[in-house]
C-alpha cells in the first residue's frame, strides 16, 4: 500500500511502459483526452467533472474505478463491511462525499433508516447513474438524498448533523486545496461524536500526481491539515486487512476519537 515510487517521474513511466507495452496506447489516449479537458475547464473540479462525464458515458462502473459488475459489487461490499464492523447503525445519519453511482451507497441506504443517507458528488452524470442504482435495487422507499455540488464547503447542510461521513476514493483524485476545503468545513456538519473516514493514495516519498487524476500524499500532510482546522485525525491500520490499495484516515472532533 505504501511505497516511495514517484509515478510522475519519466524514469518510472519508461520502466512501466517497458513492463506493460499493452498499456502505452490507452495511456497516450488518456493523456490526450485529459490535456484537452484541462484546456477547456477553469479549475480542478470542472476538469474532474469533465473526466467523469467522459468516463461515465463509456462505462459507469469503470468511471468509479471498477469496470466489471463483479468488482463494483466487491468494492461496495468492502466499504460497507468495514463500517459495519465499526458500528454503523440504522439510526446513523450518513453523508457520503463523492458517492458516485452508489457502489457502496446502495448498501448504506439499505441498512440505514429512511432519509438517513445523503450523497453528494461533483458529477451530475454519475448521479444519473446513481438514480439507476436506486431503481435497480428497489431502494425508493429509503428516500436517500443525492445532490450535485460545485465545491466541498458543505454550506447547504446543517450544523452537527452527520454521525458518519465517508469519502472512498475521492481524495485519491483531489489536489490538496480540494482536500483542505473539505477539512475546513466538515467539522461543522459532523455530530459531536461523529467521524469522517476518507481513503487516499499513500506515498512514503515525494507527493505527486499523475495526469491530475491520481494524487499521492504522505499521511502526515493530511493529518496536519485536519489538525490545522481544529480536528483530530489518525490512520486506520485495520483497513489494510481489506487489501485495498488506498490507505484510510479517520477524522473526529478532538477528544472524541
Ligand atoms: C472513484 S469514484 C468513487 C465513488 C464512490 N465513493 C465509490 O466508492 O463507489 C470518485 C467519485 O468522487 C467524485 N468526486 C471527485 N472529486 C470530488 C469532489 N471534490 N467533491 C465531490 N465528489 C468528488 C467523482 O465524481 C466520483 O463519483
Amino acid at each position: 500500500m505504501t511505497s516511495s515510487r514517484n509515478r510522475a517521474r519519466l524514469a518510472y513511466k519508461v520502466r512501466y511502459a517497458v513492463r506493460h507495452p499493452d498499456l502505452i496506447l490507452p495511456y497516450t489516449r488518456r493523456l490526450a483526452r485529459d490535456t484537452w479537458l484541462r484546456l477547456r475547464t477553469r479549475d480542478h473540479v470542472g476538469y474532474y467533472r469533465a473526466v467523469m462525464r467522459s468516463d461515465t458515458a463509456r462505462n459507469p462502473y469503470g468511471a468509479v474505478g471498477t469496470p466489471t459488475h463483479e468488482r463494483w459489487m466487491a468494492l461496495g461490499q468492502m466499504q460497507f463491511d468495514y463500517l459495519l464492523e465499526h458500528g454503523l447503525r440504522p439510526q446513523d445519519r450518513m453523508l457520503e462525499i463523492g458517492c458516485g453511482n452508489l457502489r457502496a451507497g446502495r448498501l448504506f441506504i439499505e441498512h440505514l433508516d429512511a432519509g438517513h443517507y445523503y450523497g453528494i458528488d461533483i458529477s451530475p452524470d454519475i448521479l444519473f447513474s446513481a438514480q439507476e442504482t436506486l431503481t435497480r435495487y428497489k431502494l425508493q422507499d429509503k428516500l436517500p438524498h443525492l445532490t450535485p455540488v460545485r465545491n466541498l464547503t458543505l454550506d447547504f447542510l446543517p450544523d452537527a448533523h452527520f454521525t458518519v461521513i465517508h469519502a472512498h476514493s475521492v481524495f485519491s483524485h483531489s489536489p490538496i486545496e480540494v482536500i483542505d476545503e473539505c477539512l475546513a468545513h466538515v467539522g461543522r456538519v459532523m455530530a459531536p461524536d461523529g467521524f469522517f473516514d476518507f481513503t487516499y493514495n499513500e506515498t512514503a516519498g515525494a507527493e505527486h500526481h499523475v495526469l491530475r487524476e491520481d494524487f499521492y500524499y504522505r499521511p502526515q500532510t493530511l493529518i496536519a491539515r485536519a489538525e490545522a482546522h481544529g480536528l483530530a485525525a489518525r490512520t486506520m491500520d485495520d483497513w489494510r486487512r481489506t487489501g485495498h490499495k488506498q490507505s484510510k484516515i479517520r477524522v473526529t472532533h478532538p477528544g472524541r476519537g
